[in-house]
């Protein structure tokens, strides 16, 4: 039988990281974190003292990835997430990491099935994933949570600027002309502006168990 497949999709800090790794451990599904994918090339190409948009080091770096680059509790990092974006737009990035997500979906490391996050899976990685689910929120609730996750962190942040770096990563997102962020067209809407996580998951649990 073809390995079960949950596609999350949708814009920075809407929440998909925290359903997606309930969803995993609800179901014993494996998760990927299709961002951290991109977050590790950006901050390689920083670290390597590197220029994001530059498409030789970019590719470069996404062809030499290091598995264990995605443990570095620096993805997490503001700059990470903003070089994230631009390396994103890069054809070669995305090419590279391509083969791997497939393969993760195809062969997840444990379990029978797998939750990836992202903004492409539903209409790119994973076309055919049963489950599809486009989580949203409006700017400023995303805002307010990735400053709080920004804090947390102990970085020095302001509302107004990670509002401005949310606006100008969705908009990089969804207007670059490979794989835009987009909702596929199967895919069920679910807004969590104004939910809990404990909301959010139970939204999300009916619509798969209606696909499983
Ligand atoms: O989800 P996260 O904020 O960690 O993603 C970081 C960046 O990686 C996004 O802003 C986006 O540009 C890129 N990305 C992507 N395709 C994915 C996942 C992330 O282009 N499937």
């Amino acid at each position: 039988m073809k390995p079960f497949v949950i596609a999350l999709d949708g814009p920075a800090a809407a929440g998909k990281g925290t359903l997606a790794k309930r969803l995993a451990a609800h179901y014993g599904f494996a998760h990927l974190d299709t961002g951290a994918l991109y977050r590790a090339v950006g901050l390689a190409v920083l670290r390597a003292g590197g220029d994001p948009t530059d498409p030789q080091a970019a590719t470069r770096a996404a062809e030499t990835l290091d598995p264990a680059s995605l443990a570095d509790p620096e993805l997490r990092s503001a700059a990470a997430g903003d070089a994230s974006s631009k390396v994103a737009a890069i054809p070669g990035v995305r090419r590279a990491l391509f083969e791997f997500q497939q393969r993760f979906a195809a062969h997840p490391p444990t379990g029978s099935g797998s939750v990836l996050d992202g903004r492409d899976i539903g209409t790119v990685i994973c076309p055919e994933a049963p489950v599809k689910i486009f989580v949203t929120a409006s700017a400023e609730a995303r805002a307010g949570r990735r400053l709080k996750e920004l804090q947390a962190r102990g970085e020095a942040a302001i509302y107004a600027r990670v509002l401005e770096d949310i606006r100008a990563r969705d908009a990089r997102d969804a207007a670059r002309a490979d794989a835009p962020m987009k909702p596929a067209e199967d895919a069920v809407h679910l807004d969590t502006s104004d939910l809990d996580i404990d909301q959010v998951f139970d939204r999300a649990k009916a619509i798969v168990d209606r696909a499983i």
